[in-house]
């Protein structure tokens, strides 16, 4: 069986560099008596490179090679990606992919032409990198009624956030370093505005509940706002600040709500505790309660595992497409910012009489050398729309986070 890899960077080149250092294992493991690697599609050239002679700029070759029977697909981006894996799919190739932006935006079609034409469309390596996580909500938990999953899903971020916490690093500088290592986004603005997040909570939230979250039903809040002095305020509340992606059901499961951005939680969580490029995705079941899949997030190698195992999945199964999929959700599924209920910790330019007067007796927060013109504080568990109209009254509000209560 032959396999071809679109777009040869980070992950793909990692896909092709796990194929040949554990070749052995995993033929044995995708039943087949070969699996090779045949093309790799990519409009630059890699001179030097050991795979430099299986490097093709014509996608027709792949789609038109029958040899080629799975496709891995590591461009990332919406466009040319959907419409070569869309064409593999409809030709009864199986694809593997670890782009998160398709498969958010076009997974449940993509799914639908794959179990058309008896192929299939995995894409384990799109949330949480070399973290086992959607294969096991989709088998493992499969007896359950989740009712909500949250994680930190960006693997940048969680590094940036980690340094300023543990190093008082700047965010900048902190940046670039995530960028020379690889775990950043070509646009770090995807990963630092929360895109790429929203994009894997979409994803979870898809194959959790069954209905269709699209990226664009609700607006992502990054990191680029977060302050030392945040940092500060949450250290001495006892707690750190990640970018949590999160997905609850309301009103048993007719509506979701779905959110991206930084949140408070509290020391001693299993949030709490994952550095640097980790993430984390917490499944809360009915039976087995909260389960947490933690590993590498991002990255060439960890990736590249993902992608494999899809890969070796795909082999062994072919011909038989896996069930599952989601449907798309009535309007109105998502509910609105408004809607959003939570606890918040707010930083208002005011003394704490006027907080007392608009929030009632809330927990103030303090340390030392905090800002002196502002009152700290954390509110009741109370609704976006509630929380907006009470800060009217108050003077400039310098952050609002929410806290979470994993
Ligand atoms: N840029 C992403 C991250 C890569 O930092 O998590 C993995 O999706």
């Amino acid at each position: 069986m032959y396999v071809a890899i679109m777009g040869y960077g980070t992950v793909g080149s990692g896909v092709a560099a796990l194929l040949k250092k554990n070749h052995e294992l995993i033929r044995k493991k995708s039943l087949q008596e070969s699996l090779e690697l045949k093309y790799i599609l990519d409009l630059r050239t890699f001179p030097g490179d050991e795979n430099e002679s299986l490097v093709i700029n014509d996608f027709s070759r792949i789609l038109g090679d029958d040899e080629v029977k799975i496709v891995v697909e590591t461009m990332g981006g919406l466009r040319p990606a959907y419409d070569f894996v869309s064409a593999c799919l409809a030709a009864g190739k199986s694809v593997v992919t670890s782009n998160k932006e398709l498969v958010a935006a076009k997974g449940k079609e993509l799914l639908q032409i794959a179990a058309a034409n008896n192929a299939n469309f995995l894409f384990e390596a799109s949330v949480g990198g070399g973290i086992p996580v959607l294969t096991p909500i989709i088998q493992c938990l499969a007896a359950n009624e989740i009712s909500e999953v949250a994680g930190i899903l960006n693997g940048t971020t969680n590094y940036i956030l980690t340094k300023m916490f543990d190093e008082g690093a700047d965010f900048e500088s902190t940046l670039l370093n995530a960028q020379q290592l690889g775990y950043a986004e070509r646009d770090p603005s995807a990963d630092v505005d929360g895109i790429d997040a929203c994009r894997k909570i979409c994803i979870l939230a898809d194959l959790c509940f069954g209905l269709e979250v699209s990226p664009g039903s609700f607006t992502p809040e990054g990191i680029r706002n977060i302050t030392g002095t945040d940092v500060c305020y949450a250290k001495a509340l006892g707690g750190v600040i990640k970018l949590i992606g999160s997905a609850k059901k309301l009103d048993g499961g007719k509506k979701v709500a779905a959110c991206v951005s930084p949140a408070f939680i509290k020391n001693g969580s299993q949030l709490a505790n994952v550095s640097d490029v980790y993430n984390a995705v917490l499944v809360r079941g009915d039976a087995t309660g909260d389960t947490v899949f933690y590993g590498r997030g991002a990255g060439k190698m960890p990736t590249a595992s993902a992608v494999m195992a899809d890969v070796i999945d795909c082999a062994a199964n072919f011909g038989k497409t896996k069930a599952f999929g989601w449907s798309e959700a009535p309007e109105g599924y998502v509910i609105t910012d408004d809607e959003f209920t939570s606890a918040f910790i707010v930083r208002a330019v005011c003394g704490e009489d006027r907080v007392k007067a608009a929030f009632g007796d809330v927990k103030i927060i303090t340390f030392d050398g905090a800002p002196g013109d502002e009152t700290a504080f954390v509110t009741d568990v109370i609704c976006k729309a509630s929380l907006k109209k009470s800060l009217a009254d108050l003077g400039e509000i310098r952050s609002v986070i929410r806290v979470t209560d994993y």
